[in-house]
């Protein structure tokens, strides 16, 4: 429940690394039960154009998350000087391969490549990280939809630590359309009213102090400050800077939230475990398989 107020002691951790475990399970399961009516196993193919370390260590981690609950993972690798309509081509020739049910473009894709020409490249049923416009349009709607894994990630945390949205200000710094713009949407269907925070906003302190929910997505290592937040506030640190540093100051922001997530073990593990459970949902619905009247 959101806490009123909360004293240190108060103050809660959100495990991400816990909860996720629990997606895991039950993608696991997902998956187990996808080979035994049809035989298939559920695949991810990742596209990694160039070599970027942090690109290629998240891949890395995505693919291990796969195999540890029977997903096949497919690794594209481009090099960086590929041009957009090569990494279109992959993408199609992946859209059209019946055996992979996901799509992955590891972002960010080296600046000369269209990004949006080749998110918009990927099937929307295989588009499990939410990346195409028409994705968007079905999270900001509230129709079915592979929300994009960190917003949904940080939704299903929000469950999980029972956070009461209906009517709670929400605020959320950063307006991205992977994370600040759909997680301000998926808070909106939820009754939250919320605030959508970005690089122009003006006197972000004073707004962050009206928060009842702070999610931070700028990308600014240790940005939102104690002095920001009311006491009591719940805070869901997205940011990933070098260093596994998180966009919140954590230690003195925990003084005076009532539930908070820690960076690393906080959103990070929560978004690929989403990202394998879309992957086992996608892979479900392609094959005709109806997961639901058991899950
Ligand atoms: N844990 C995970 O799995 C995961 C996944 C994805 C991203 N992340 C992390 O989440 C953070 C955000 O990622 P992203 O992809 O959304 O980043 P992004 O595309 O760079 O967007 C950053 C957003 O923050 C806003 N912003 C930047 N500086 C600001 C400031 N001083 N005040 C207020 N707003 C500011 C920007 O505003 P403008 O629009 O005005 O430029 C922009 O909307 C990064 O740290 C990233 O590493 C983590």
């Amino acid at each position: 429940m959101l806490a009123a107020m909360s004293t240190a002691e108060d103050c809660k951790l959100m495990d991400g690394r816990e909860a996720a475990r629990r997606v895991l399970a039950a993608a696991s399961d997902k998956v187990r039960r996808i080979l035994a009516a049809t035989g298939a196993v559920p695949s991810l193919a990742t596209v990694l154009v160039g070599d970027d370390p942090a690109s290629v260590t998240y891949t890395r981690m995505k693919h291990r998350r796969c195999e540890e609950v029977g997903v096949r993972p497919v690794l594209v690798e481009l090099p960086a000087t590929v041009g957009t309509e090569e990494v279109v081509r992959q993408v199609e020739r992946l859209g059209a391969d019946k055996s992979v049910h996901g799509i992955l473009v590891q972002h960010p894709v080296p600046r000369p490549i269209d990004r949006r020409a080749v998110f918009e490249a990927i099937p929307l049923a295989k588009d499990v990280d939410g990346v195409s416009s028409a994705m968007l349009g079905r999270v900001i709607l509230g129709m079915p939809a592979f929300i994009p894994c960190t917003p949904a990630g940080i939704m299903r945390l929000l469950q999980e630590y029972r956070v009461v949205l209906d009517g709670a200000h929400a605020v959320v710094i950063g307006r991205s359309p992977i994370l600040g713009r759909p997680m301000a949407s998926m808070l909106i269907n939820a009754h939250a009213t919320v605030t959508l925070c970005h690089s122009r906003t003006r006197s972000l302190p004073d707004i962050v102090r009206q928060a009842d929910i702070v999610i931070a997505a700028a990308g600014r290592p240790r940005f939102v400050r104690a002095d920001w937040v009311k006491p009591g506030v719940v805070v869901v640190d997205a940011g990933y800077n070098p260093g596994s540093v998180g966009d919140v100051d954590f230690e003195a922001v925990r003084e005076r939230a009532s539930l908070i997530t820690p960076v690393p073990g906080g959103v990070g593990p929560m978004t690929i475990a989403v990202l394998i459970d879309h992957t086992a949902d996608a892979a479900a619905r392609q094959l005709g398989v109806a997961l639901s009247v058991s899950a």
